[in-house]
């Protein structure tokens, strides 16, 4: 495995880490939602695909205890290295790609994967994966975007439909999908999955709210990339970080993220 080959849109640098920390601290509340609503407690193996630097992997170790293990697999280095250097007791780090992660069947009572598989060349392949190593009535969460597109700011900058389209580009040109939600009820249902539940959500940063962080910290990294990849000018760049920025600053200002849809499904 290596990092070269960093098919991860955003990279796995240490600005990156650092983003995947600050973006879990503000959606943990809905993660955490997500997991109650399956059922996931004490004593339980949990899978986590795509884990990152292991944020919501180090929360679902405290939730399953002692006697319980997460399993968080990432095929990032840097990420899995982060992970294993905090030295949690009931969570085992795996440096892996998840399309070709095959852990023992049946043997998860639970899974869980937020912004992974929109990242994917082949998404069904990992759920066909995620699915076989549930146990029967293991529970799968996933929390991922559809109709990226809607992103919206106000003021609207004037460069939004630009920036958006190349951030597309981007995310689509590495194999990934960022309209993929939508995809899944179906992939779940073909790979022995009953869908227990569908729920969108939609989050609003008004002035001083936390959340304005999200957007700000996301473009600030990821807008340099798209320069310096040639999919976008600097100076539209840096409109729109500059008009970011002043809406987060302005009474008048409001940021929309993404739909990000949960989506449930139930090892039959
Ligand atoms: C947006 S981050 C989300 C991390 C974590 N799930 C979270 O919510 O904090 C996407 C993660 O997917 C990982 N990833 C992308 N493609 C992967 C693949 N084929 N196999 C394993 N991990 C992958 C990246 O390395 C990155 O850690």
């Amino acid at each position: 495995m290596s990092e070269s080959r960093e098919p991860y849109v955003l990279g796995t640098g240490d600005d990156e880490l650092a983003r995947l920390g600050l973006q879990h601290r503000i959606w943990s509340d809905i993660a955490h939602e997500g997991w109650r609503r399956a059922g996931f407690g004490e004593g339980m193996r949990i899978l986590d695909v795509g884990c990152g630097p292991g944020y919501a992997s180090e929360d679902l170790a405290a939730i399953v205890g002692p006697s319980g293990e997460i399993v968080a697999v990432d095929e990032s280095e840097n990420f899995i290295r982060a992970l294993e250097s905090r030295r949690l007791p009931n969570v085992r780090a795996v440096l892996a790609d998840v399309q070709e992660y095959e852990p023992s069947p049946d043997s998860f009572d639970g899974a869980y994967a937020r912004w992974v598989l929109c990242f994917l060349g082949d998404p069904g392949r990992a759920v066909m994966r995620v699915s076989a190593s549930l146990k029967s009535g293991g529970m799968f969460v996933v929390q991922d975007y559809f109709n990226y597109r809607a992103l919206s700011v106000f003021p609207r900058p004037r460069v939004q439909a630009e920036v958006i389209s190349a951030v597309e580009r981007a995310w689509r040109e590495r194999g990934g999908d960022p309209d993929f939600a939508l995809r899944l009820p179906a992939m779940m249902k073909e790979n022995g999955l009953e869908i227990v539940s569908i729920r969108p959500i939609l989050r609003l940063a008004s002035f001083g709210d936390e959340l304005w962080s999200w957007p700000l910290t996301f473009f600030s990294n990821f807008l340099p990339v798209l320069v310096n990849n040639g999919y976008l000018g600097r100076q539209v760049a840096d409109e729109y970080l500059g008009a970011m920025q002043e809406a987060s600053r302005s009474e008048r200002g409001f940021f929309s993220t993404p739909p990000v849809y949960e989506i449930i499904g139930r090892r039959r």
